[in-house]
C-alpha cells in the first residue's frame, strides 16, 4: 500500500467532492478565461476591490523584471479590509474570533476593527508617522498585531512584522535596514503557559543600535501585565494613546505601487532579503485566491490559519486576502499543546471551524501525538484543509485528510513563497483531483513549469527546476534597498527566457502534476543521480518507527554527494540497533531505489529548526561533513545540536 501511495507513476487521487464542485466559487472555466487574456483576468480579479480611482492599465512589464499593476489606479488597503465591510451593512459579522493562550477570549466584529484601526491610524499620525515612513511591529499573536498592520496601510506607512520569537539581534538588523522610525511591541505573550517579554528584546535592539537608532518612539500593548522597563522619553502605552484617539478617520487613498509591507526572509547568504510587497496587485492576489482555493463562503465559513503574523502566510492569509473577503476567523495566540495536546481541536470544535490553513510540520507533530487527541472531538464542521510551507510527505497528507477531515475534506496543498505573496500552485477544491503530495497545477493566470538547465520544459515523468514564466500580481517588486540583488537573486538563471527561478526543485508525474522536490539548495546528487532531501525524508516517515526525519547530502569524493539522515523514533519495541538501521537502509532501498539509501542513519532526540519549523539542513550537512556548526541563532532551541553531536558520538 505504502509503495503505491509514494509512487508517482500511479498516485492515489482524491477527486472533488460533487457537492463542493456542483458550488465552487471557481471552476474549470477560470483556466479558460485566464489563459484566453491574462491580463482581462486579473483585471476582473482586482475588481474585487474597491478602488478610489480605477485604474486603466492592467501590467507594465516595460521595465522587467520590475512590474507595476494597476498602476494608475488609487485605493486604500485597510479600507478594502475594514470599512467597506461595515458600510455595506456586516458590521456586526465577527472578524476574528480571538483565543488567548490563558484561555482569554475576545470576538473582534468588522466594526470594532474599524474603530480599532481608526484610532490606531489617528495615534500614529499623532506620533508623526505617515506615508512613507517604516514601522516594525513585534507582537505576539494578539488583536493589536493586525490593527497595527492595518492602520499602517491605512496611513501609508510601510510595515515590516518581525516574528516575536526572532532575537533582538535579528531585530536589531531588520530595524536597521529599513530605518524604522517606531516600532510596535508588547509586554510580551503566553508561550505553554508562562508570559514570555518581548519589550526587552526592543530594548536591547534599540541599545545594541545605540545612536545610529532610526526608532523615535516604542509603542507597548499591554499583554501580559508582568513589569517591563519603561523609557519615558521614547516609550508610550497603546492603551494611552490608541485607547484615547478618535475612532473617526478617514482613509487616504494610496497609489497601486504603494510599499505596503517589507518582509525579511533568509536567503543563501547570512543577510536577510527585505521582500517588498505593494498595494493593489498584492491585494488582489491576496483576495482572489483566498477566495478561489479555500472556497470562501464569508456569511458561512469559520477560517483559520494557524500561522504566526510574523510569516508572510500570516500576512497574505490571515490579514490581507481573508479581511479583503470579509470572513470570519479563528486567531489564537498560542502553540498547540497548550494546556494540553488538544488545544487545536477544541478550538475548532467551540467555533466550529470549516477552512483549516496549517503546515505539515505541525500534522507531523499531530501524528506523533497519535490520532486519540483529535478523535476526542467532534470536527465535523471541517470542510477543506490547507496545506504550506514545505512538501507534505503522502503519509501526513493521508494522516490529515482521514484523521482531521474524515475523509470527507478536500486538502489543498499549496505552493508558493514570501517572494510570491499570493498562492501559486495548488488544486482547486472544486475541480482538481488531491494527489498526496502534489501541488498540482499552477492556479488560473498563474505560468509556471518545471525546466532543465537551460531553460526548456522538461517532459512528463521528469525533474528539474521550477520557474514563473509570466508576471503575477501579487510578486515581489524589488529587494528593500538592493535591487541589484532583486535580479540577480530571481531573475538571472534564466535571464533570456524571463522566468522567475524559484530556487525549487519539482518534477512533473504522468499527468502533468507538480510536485515540489524542495529547494535546490537541498537537491543532492549522487553519482550523478538527482536525489531529493524530501523525497527520502518522505520514504523514511513512511517506516511504522519514524516520526520525523531530515535528510542531507554531505560531500564525498567518489559519490560527489552521500545520503545522511536524522531521524527520531516513535515509541515501539525499543528496537534502536543497528538492526533497526539496517531496516531502514532497506526500506529507503525498497521505497525510491538503491541509490538512494542513507550512507549513515542518526537517530537523535530533536531536529534542527528555525522558529517557523522549517528544518535547518545546513547545521546538520556540518555534522554529517565533520565541521564545526555554524550559525545556529536563528534555531527555535538552540541545545538541539548539542543532541545531535552527542548521538553522532
Ligand atoms: O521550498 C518551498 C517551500 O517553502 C519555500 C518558501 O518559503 P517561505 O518564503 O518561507 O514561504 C512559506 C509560506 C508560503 C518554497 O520555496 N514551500 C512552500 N509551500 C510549499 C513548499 N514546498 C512544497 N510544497 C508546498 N506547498
Amino acid at each position: 500500500m505504502t509503495e503505491k501511495l509514494l509512487s508517482t507513476d500511479h498516485p492515489i487521487r482524491f477527486e472533488p467532492p460533487a457537492d463542493l464542485a456542483a458550488a465552487a466559487n471557481v471552476t474549470e472555466a477560470a483556466y479558460a478565461r485566464a489563459e484566453s487574456d491574462v491580463e482581462g483576468f486579473w483585471a476582473e480579479q482586482a475588481e474585487r476591490l474597491t478602488w478610489a480611482e480605477p485604474f486603466t492599465e492592467v501590467l507594465d512589464w516595460s521595465d522587467a523584471p520590475h512590474a507595476r499593476w494597476f498602476a494608475d489606479g488609487k485605493l486604500n488597503a485597510a479600507y478594502n479590509c475594514v470599512d467597506r465591510h461595515v458600510e455595506a451593512g456586516r458590521g456586526d459579522k465577527v472578524a476574528f474570533h480571538f483565543v488567548g493562550e490563558p484561555g482569554d477570549t475576545r470576538d473582534l466584529t468588522y466594526a470594532d476593527l474599524k474603530d480599532e484601526v481608526s484610532r490606531a491610524a489617528n495615534a500614529l499620525t499623532d506620533l508623526g508617522v505617515g506615508s512613507g515612513d517604516l514601522v516594525a511591529i513585534y507582537l505576539p499573536m494578539i488583536p493589536e498585531a493586525i490593527v497595527a498592520m492595518l492602520a499602517c496601510a491605512r496611513i501609508g506607512a510601510t510595515h515590516t512584522v518581525v516574528f516575536g520569537g526572532f532575537s533582538a539581534e535579528a531585530l536589531a538588523s531588520r530595524i536597521e535596514d529599513c530605518r524604522a522610525k517606531l516600532v510596535i511591541t508588547s509586554d510580551g505573550g503566553y508561550r505553554r503557559g508562562t508570559p514570555s517579554p518581548l519589550k526587552p528584546a526592543v530594548d536591547a535592539a534599540l541599545a545594541r543600535l545605540g545612536g545610529q537608532s532610526p526608532v523615535e518612539h516604542v509603542l507597548v500593548v499591554r499583554r501580559t501585565g508582568e513589569y517591563v522597563p519603561f523609557d519615558d522619553a521614547t516609550d508610550l502605552w497603546w492603551h494611552d494613546v490608541v485607547d484615547s484617539a478618535s475612532p473617526e478617520h478617514t482613509p487616504e487613498a494610496f497609489d497601486a505601487e504603494h510599499p505596503l509591507y517589507v518582509m525579511y526572509s533568509s536567503g543563501t547568504t547570512g543577510k536577510p532579503k527585505g521582500i517588498l510587497h505593494t498595494t493593489g496587485g498584492y491585494l488582489t492576489g491576496a483576495a482572489y485566491t483566498h477566495h478561489a482555493v479555500f472556497d470562501l463562503e464569508p456569511d458561512t465559513d469559520v477560517y483559520w490559519c494557524t500561522a504566526d503574523i510574523g510569516w508572510v502566510t500570516g500576512h497574505s492569509y490571515i490579514v490581507y486576502g481573508p479581511l479583503a473577503n470579509g470572513a470570519t476567523q479563528v486567531l489564537y495566540e498560542g502553540t498547540p499543546d497548550s494546556p494540553h495536546r488538544g488545544r487545536w481541536w477544541e478550538i475548532v470544535e467551540q467555533y466550529g471551524v470549516t477552512l483549516l490553513y496549517t503546515a505539515p510540520t505541525a500534522i507531523r507533530t499531530f501524528m506523533k501525538w497519535g490520532r486519540e487527541i483529535p478523535d476526542g472531538y467532534d470536527l465535523s464542521s471541517l470542510r477543506l484543509l490547507g496545506s504550506v510551507g514545505e512538501p507534505i510527505n503522502p503519509e501526513a497528507y493521508l494522516w490529515y485528510r482521514n484523521v482531521v477531515g474524515g475523509d470527507r475534506c478536500p486538502v489543498v496543498d499549496t505552493w508558493w513563497q514570501t517572494e510570491t505573496g499570493q498562492m501559486m500552485i495548488s488544486p482547486l477544491p472544486g475541480v482538481t483531483a488531491g494527489k498526496p503530495g502534489s501541488a498540482m497545477r499552477p492556479l488560473p493566470g498563474i505560468g509556471a513549469d518545471v525546466v532543465d538547465e537551460e531553460g526548456r520544459s522538461v517532459p512528463n515523468g521528469s525533474r528539474g527546476y521550477l520557474v514563473l514564466t509570466k508576471p503575477w500580481p501579487a510578486m515581489l517588486r524589488t529587494l528593500w534597498q538592493d535591487d541589484d540583488r532583486f535580479v540577480e537573486t530571481y531573475w538571472t538563471r534564466f535571464a533570456d527566457l524571463g522566468y522567475y527561478f524559484a530556487g525549487d526543485g519539482a518534477k512533473k508525474d504522468e499527468d502533468g502534476d507538480i510536485w515540489i522536490l524542495g529547494r535546490v539548495d537541498d537537491v543532492m546528487n549522487v553519482s550523478g543521480h538527482r536525489l531529493s532531501t524530501s523525497e527520502i525524508e518522505s520514504a523514511l516517515v513512511s517506516h511504522p518507527r519514524i516520526a520525523e526525519a531530515a535528510v542531507v547530502g554531505a560531500a564525498d569524493e567518489t559519490t560527489g554527494q552521500a545520503v545522511f539522515a536524522y531521524v527520531i523514533l516513535r515509541a515501539g519495541d525499543g528496537n534502536t540497533g543497528e538492526a533497526l538501521i539496517q531496516e531502514l537502509r532497506g526500506h529507503v532501498a525498497k521505497e525510491i531505489g538503491a541509490i538512494a539509501k542513507p550512507r549513515q542513519i542518526t537517530i537523535v532526540p530533536e531536529l534542527p529548526k528555525t522558529r517557523s519549523g522549517k528544518i535547518m539542513r545546513r547545521l546538520l550537512r556540518d555534522v554529517a561533513e565533520g565541521r564545526d556548526v555554524g550559525d545556529t541563532t536563528t534555531l527555535s532551541d538552540p541545545n538541539v545540536m548539542a543532541l545531535i553531536a552527542a548521538a553522532e558520538g
